[in-house]
């Protein structure tokens, strides 16, 4: 298998800022966070020569809504739709786009208006057996924290406060951003005794249901240098599982509280890069926490901390701005908001602001790799999960 090391570059970003964005429609997003990026980059977009919009649910299933919003007529621009990694497999193609020599410059666009689709996710999927159902995503997910105290021998209540301290890093996190859906810090008690939404994710444990559009682009690494401060892709991973045929069953042969697809994606990514031990070489981690429990287990299945043991690393708040591995530096889908197809890119958002000394109020310590981790569906039960790695362009 071939790599994508050091051929392509980032270098230009937008972000919206994300929330209940009801004066605003898909149009509106994707016009923001792409002249956003276009002005980072110091080019029009006449210069981009394709587009890849990622989003799940926005318009009809082409993409059109692209193509209408930019007035970007008779060029290449598709869409892809893979889940809550669809924004970070947009990028994946711009990136592979010009990596194959097809192109120089490459737009790619994530966006969701999650708020229009009428609900949150409290609506059950599939069947409703009562150990093998996944029901809502936080049923879900609820379910794998569950599991996690079985299996790891850790009382409902202790594991609870932990998932609380992820929780209360993450709005404090959101706090610092001005872009953030919620810009409130939290306290520890306000976290525990929020009101439950499936045990034992409350309120605060659960991201929230968010509009907003995030857009880079990408042209060949050769090139980059012209247009300023950029950061270079150095590697991305992809793992796609099984859906059970009997649809919302589990496998029941996974273990739901290790997330597969995900290892498996990052696994491909370490060693494009030759990453040996993560939790020394990755800077800074923006992952997939749809839920505390999510970024949690994401530890372990990442290789920051040992399976079965990431409490003593959550209770000693190393995955804080001021820990030794800072994670979801901008309060990640908890904070910062999950407009699906958005979530990939807004990830990479942060990355390229925190190794190109951006990031304000959140900037970490000299920065060398930044990671994004996307994670969509749920464990056991055909996951897609995409890692990208990128660091700062010279
Ligand atoms: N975290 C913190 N506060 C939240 C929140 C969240 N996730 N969701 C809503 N709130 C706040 C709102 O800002 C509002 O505060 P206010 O009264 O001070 O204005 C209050 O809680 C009620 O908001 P509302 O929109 O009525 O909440 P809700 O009960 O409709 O939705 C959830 C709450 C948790 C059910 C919803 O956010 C949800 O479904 N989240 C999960 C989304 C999801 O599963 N995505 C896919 C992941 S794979």
């Amino acid at each position: 298998m071939g790599d994508i090391k050091d051929k392509v570059a980032i270098i230009g970003i937008g972000c919206t800022k994300f929330g209940e964005l009801w004066d605003k429609g898909i149009d509106d997003l994707i016009i923001d966070s792409t002249y956003e990026a276009l002005d980072d980059a110091g080019i029009g977009l006449d210069q981009c020569e394709a587009a890849v919009m990622g989003t799940l649910s926005s318009g009809l299933l082409t993409a059109a809504p692209l193509a209408e919003a930019l007035a970007f007529d008779n060029k290449p621009v598709s869409r892809v739709e893979n889940n809550c990694a669809s924004g970070a497999d947009a990028l994946r193609y711009a990136a592979f786009s010009v990596a194959s020599g097809m192109y120089d410059i490459v737009l790619a666009v994530g966006v969701e208006k999650s708020k229009d689709m009428g609900s949150g996710s409290l609506e059950a999927v599939g069947t409703l057996h009562p150990v093998t159902t996944i029901g809502s995503a936080p049923a879900a997910f609820g379910k794998a924290a569950v599991r996690y105290c079985e299996q790891y021998g850790l009382s409902r209540e202790q594991l609870k406060r932990t998932l609380a301290k992820i929780a209360v890093k993450g709005h404090y996190n959101g706090s610092l951003h001005p872009k953030a859906h919620f810009r409130k810090p939290i306290v520890l008690e306000a976290a525990v005794q929020a009101p439950l939404v499936a045990w034992p994710l409350g309120l605060f444990d659960c991201c929230p249901v968010t509009d907003g559009a995030a857009a880079a682009i990408v042209c060949r690494a050769d090139m980059a240098k012209k247009f300023g401060e950029h950061v270079i892709i150095k590697a991305i991973g992809l793992a796609t599982g099984r859906i059970d045929p009997c649809k919302g069953k589990y496998y029941e042969d996974r273990d739901i509280t290790f997330f597969q697809e995900s290892y498996t994606a990052a696994q491909q990514a370490y060693d494009q890069m030759g990453i040996k031990n993560p939790r020394k070489e990755i800077s800074t981690a923006n992952i997939h926490d749809c839920f505390t429990i999510t970024e949690f287990l994401l530890y372990e299945t990442l290789g920051f901390s040992p399976v079965g043991n990431a409490k003593p690393d959550v209770d000693a708040g190393n995955f804080t701005l001021k820990g030794d591995l800072p994670v979801n530096t901008d309060g990640g889908l908890k904070a910062f908001g999950h407009p699906v197809g958005a979530s990939g890119i807004r990830m990479i958002y942060e990355c390229y602001n925190q190794l190109l000394g951006r990031a304000g109020p959140r900037q970490i310590k000299d920065p060398k790799i930044g990671m994004q981790l996307s994670q969509g569906g749920m464990a056991g039960h055909g996951m897609q999960s995409l890692c990208t790695l990128v660091v700062a362009g010279q």
